[in-house]
C-alpha cells in the first residue's frame, strides 16, 4: 500500500512499512556503511520501537537487514517497551549498541553486542547499564547516546534537561561500557535569564546529543588543532519546540566552553535528531529525520511514515559554523543531465521555460545575486501553476545579508483541508558578493536545499501531481551562471523485503 502512494520518496532511504523516526547507529564497519533507525512496522505512528536497519557499500544504495534489536519480552525487561535511540561504537573488534531502553515512561542507557556480521545483537545481561540518572537533580527527561573512545576510557553523554534551567548533556566515563562513573553536566543551555523564552528556543530537553570535533579532528585530541567542536541536539519541550541546534565551542577535560548557538537546517522539525559519524575516509557523514508534514491520519491511511534525509557531509565553514553538502555517490542515481545557457534574470520578468521537470530532481544552480534581488525556483508545479513550492534566495538591499526561504504556501491547493503544514521557512545565508551555489533535490514530498553549505529541509504534498520546474527573478536583477538538472533514479525497484 505505502509503494502506491505519490508522495512516498524513491531515492531517499524510507522504512519497509510502517513508522521511521531517527537514525541510529549511524557508520561504516569494515567498508559497509550501517543505518539502523527508530522503527514501528506494526503502522505509521509512533509505538513500540524497534532498530531497524539497512546496510550499503556506497551510502545511497541501500539494502533491507533484518531487525535489529526488539523491546524486551519480559515485564521487568528495561526495554520492553522500546528501544530508543543509540549509537554503535567499535569495543575492541566487537560492535555494541548503546540505546534507550524504555520501560513505562522512562528509558535507561542499555547495551547490546553484535555478531561479527552486525546482523544479530544479544543484549548485555547488565542491562540497563547505568541504573538512574543523577541523583538530586530536578531533570526533563533521560535519554539518547553519544559515546566515544578517549585515551583509554569511554565516555557517553546521555540527553536531559534541568527544570528551571533548560536543555544539558550528562557526562559518563568507562572502562568497559557496562559500568558507568557520572563525572557531571557537559553543559547546561543556561537559561535563567528568561527561562521560559529560551527554553522556547534551546529546549527543556537535548533529545539526540552529537558531539564532534569539526573538521577531520579527533575529539578531545590535540589541542593546538584550532577546529571547533560542535556539540549538536535537538531542542525539545513539550510545547511545540522541535529543531536541532548546535553549540560550536571546545570540549575539553569534562566540560564544554560554548562558543555561539547556531541553527542546523532551516526546516526546523523537518530534520530532526541528526547524528553523524566518521567514514573509513575521514568524512564526517550526518543523517536526520525528515517528519511528515502531513497528519498521523494521513500516514496512517498511507501506510508508513518518515523518510530518511540524504547522508550529507559535514565540513566547517570558514566563518567556523558547520557547511552541508550531499555526499557525491548521489550522483549515481542521475540521468538525464539537461543544462540551461546563463542568463540575465530580470526583476519581476516570466518565468525562465527551464523546460526541466519530475517529481525526482536534482538541480544545480549557480547564481549571481545584485542588491535587493530575489530569484525564486519553483519545483513541483502543477502545469497550469496553480500549485507550487518556491525556493527564494535574496540578497538585502545592502548586499550584505543573503537568506534562503521556501514558500510553501502553493505547494497544495487543498493544505487547509488535509492539516498540511505549510508555514514558511527562512535562514541566513552568507553570499560574498552577491554569489550563491543552490543545490536543491526533489523527492516526491521531500525537498532538501542546500544554499551555500546552508540546509533547508521540508515536505511538500502537491494534489495536482506537478512537476514543473520555473526560474524567475521576484525582484531586481541576478545572473544565472549555470544550471544544470537531473531526473533521479530509485533505491527500490520493487517489493522490500520485510524481516520479521
Ligand atoms: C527523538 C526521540 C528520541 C528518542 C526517540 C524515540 O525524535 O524522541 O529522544 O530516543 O525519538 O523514538
Amino acid at each position: 500500500r505505502a509503494e502506491a502512494d505519490p508522495h512516498r520518496p524513491r531515492f531517499h532511504f524510507v522504512s519497509p512499512a510502517g513508522w521511521l523516526n531517527d537514525p541510529n547507529g549511524v557508520s561504516q564497519w569494515n567498508g559497509t556503511y550501517h543505518l539502523f533507525y527508530q522503527y514501528n512496522p506494526e503502522g505509521a505512528f509512533h509505538h513500540r520501537i524497534l532498530w531497524g536497519h539497512a546496510v550499503s557499500t556506497d551510502l545511497v544504495n541501500w539494502e533491507d537487514a533484518p531487525v535489529a534489536l526488539e523491546p524486551g519480552p519480559g515485564s521487568a525487561d528495561p526495554d520492553r517497551d522500546g528501544c530508543w535511540s543509540g549509537v554503535l561504537v567499535n569495543d575492541g573488534g566487537v560492535p555494541t549498541l548503546v540505546y534507550s531502553g524504555r520501560h513505562g515512561e522512562r528509558e535507561l542507557p542499555c547495551v547490546a553486542v553484535g555478531s561479527p556480521d552486525l546482523l544479530s545483537w544479544t543484549k548485555a545481561p547488565e542491562n540497563p547499564v547505568i541504573a538512574a540518572p543523577p541523583a538530586g537533580v530536578d531533570i526533563t527527561a533521560y535519554r539518547d547516546h553519544c559515546v566515544w573512545r578517549e585515551g583509554s576510557v569511554w565516555r557517553q553523554l546521555v540527553g536531559s534537561g534541568i527544570r528551571g534551567r533548560g536543555g544539558t548533556a550528562f557526562l559518563y566515563e568507562s572502562a568497559d561500557l557496562r559500568s558507568w562513573d557520572y563525572v557531571g553536566p557537559l553543559f547546561i543551555g543556561d537559561a535563567s535569564a528568561q527561562a521560559e523564552e529560551a527554553t522556547d528556543w534551546t529546549g527543556t530537553m537535548w533529545e539526540c546529543v552529537d558531539l564532534f570535533r569539526a573538521g577531520a579532528g579527533v575529539l578531545g585530541g590535540a589541542s593546538e588543532d584550532a577546529a571547533p567542536d560542535a556539540l549538536v541536539f535537538s531542542a525539545w519541550n513539550d510545547g511545540d519546540t522541535r529543531h536541532p541546534l548546535y553549540w560550536s565551542g571546545r570540549y575539553s577535560g569534562d566540560t564544554f566552553e560554548p562558543a555561539a548557538l547556531h541553527r542546523l537546517d532551516y526546516g526546523g522539525r523537518f530534520f530532526y535528531a541528526p547524528q553523524s559519524f566518521l567514514d573509513e575516509s575521514g568524512r564526517r557523514i550526518m543523517f536526520g529525520w525528515l517528519q511528515e508534514g502531513r497528519p498521523e491520519e494521513a500516514s496512517v491511511e498511507a501506510g508508513w511514515s518518515g523518510v530518511m534525509s540524504l547522508p550529507r557531509v559535514t565540513t566547517l565553514a570558514a566563518d567556523g559554523t558547520l557547511s552541508f553538502a550531499p555526499v557525491p555517490e548521489l550522483e549515481r542515481f542521475r540521468t538525464g543531465h539537461v543544462q540551461l545557457p546563463g542568463r540575465v534574470l530580470v526583476g519581476a520578468g516570466t518565468p525562465v521555460e527551464t523546460g526541466i521537470s519530475g517529481k525526482q530532481l536534482d538541480l544545480e544552480l549557480e547564481l549571481q545575486l545584485s542588491a535587493g534581488s530575489v530569484v525564486r525556483l519553483g519545483v513541483l508545479g502543477s502545469a497550469d501553476g496553480r500549485e507550487e513550492t518556491a525556493v527564494e534566495l535574496a540578497l538585502d538591499p545592502d548586499g550584505s545579508t543573503g537568506t534562503l526561504r521556501l514558500d510553501r504556501s502553493r505547494s497544495s491547493l487543498s493544505a487547509e483541508e488535509e492539516g498540511l503544514d505549510a508555514e514558511p521557512r527562512e535562514g541566513p545565508v552568507p553570499m560574498p558578493g552577491g554569489r550563491v551555489s543552490l543545490r536543491v533535490l526533489v523527492d516526491r514530498s521531500a525537498v532538501e536545499i542546500f544554499a551555500n553549505g546552508k540546509p533547508l529541509t521540508a515536505r511538500a504534498y502537491p494534489t495536482l501531481g506537478g512537476e514543473a520546474v520555473t526560474l524567475t527573478a521576484a525582484a531586481g536583477t541576478a545572473r544565472l551562471l549555470s544550471f544544470d538538472a537531473w531526473t533521479m533514479g530509485e533505491i527500490f525497484g520493487g517489493e522490500r523485503t520485510l524481516f520479521p
